[in-house]
């Protein structure tokens, strides 16, 4: 397995689209402390473009939950880091890479609903809808992708790739 020569989304691609997410959330948190947690550690690279796009106070915490071994999910969800930020009366926009199943954003959000937060969203870079398990909308969507495997752009295969500028499709070599 290795990543299409010709990438899915380009830099630029993706660039544009960032900063077209930033402007929106800087709008609808306009009068407000935003705390963006980042969901590790995929979110890391969309996470560190989008915070630099937002104007004004931007806090930064992170999460960690895993329930993803390789193409395909096993289903179970655990959470490996919590964040220490204090989360009660805050803004929280949890960012995520891509929502797949949906079970690790929903499980996510279901843990911060016991901290009092005064509100919780959710930004997501990529959507893949078709493959849903669990009823679950992103506020922000970055783009809707068809149900491929993708890597690059902080989005791993077995922790390979994550460094790619751009976002490519998993496919197999040999084909290739
Ligand atoms: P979900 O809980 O099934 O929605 O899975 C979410 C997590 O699975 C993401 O945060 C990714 O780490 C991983 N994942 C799902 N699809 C892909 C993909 O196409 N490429 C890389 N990682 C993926
Ligand atoms: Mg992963």
């Amino acid at each position: 397995m290795q990543p299409s020569k010709t990438p899915m989304l380009t830099r630029e691609t993706i660039a544009q689209r960032v900063g077209e997410l930033a402007e929106t959330i800087a709008r609808d948190y306009a009068d407000k402390d935003l705390l963006l947690l980042f969901v590790l550690k995929g979110a890391m690279v969309f996470g560190s473009d989008l915070m630099r796009l937002l104007p004004g106070r931007v806090a930064v915490d992170f999460v960690r939950a895993r329930s993803y071994t390789g193409p395909n999910s096993s289903g179970r969800v655990r959470l490996l880091y919590t964040p220490t930020a204090p989360l009660a009366d805050r803004h929280v926009l949890l960012v995520e890479d891509i929502l797949d199943t949906g079970r690790t954003a929903r499980f996510l959000e279901e843990h911060l609903r016991g901290y009092q937060l005064a509100s919780l969203r959710l930004v997501t870079l990529l959507d893949k809808p078709a493959r849903r398990e669990v009823e679950l909308t992103a506020d922000y969507v970055g783009f809707t992708i068809d149900n491929q495997f993708v890597v690059g752009y902080g989005l791993d295969y077995d922790e390979a790739y994550r460094e790619l500028p751009a976002i490519h499709v998993l496919e197999n070599g040999k084909t290739g």
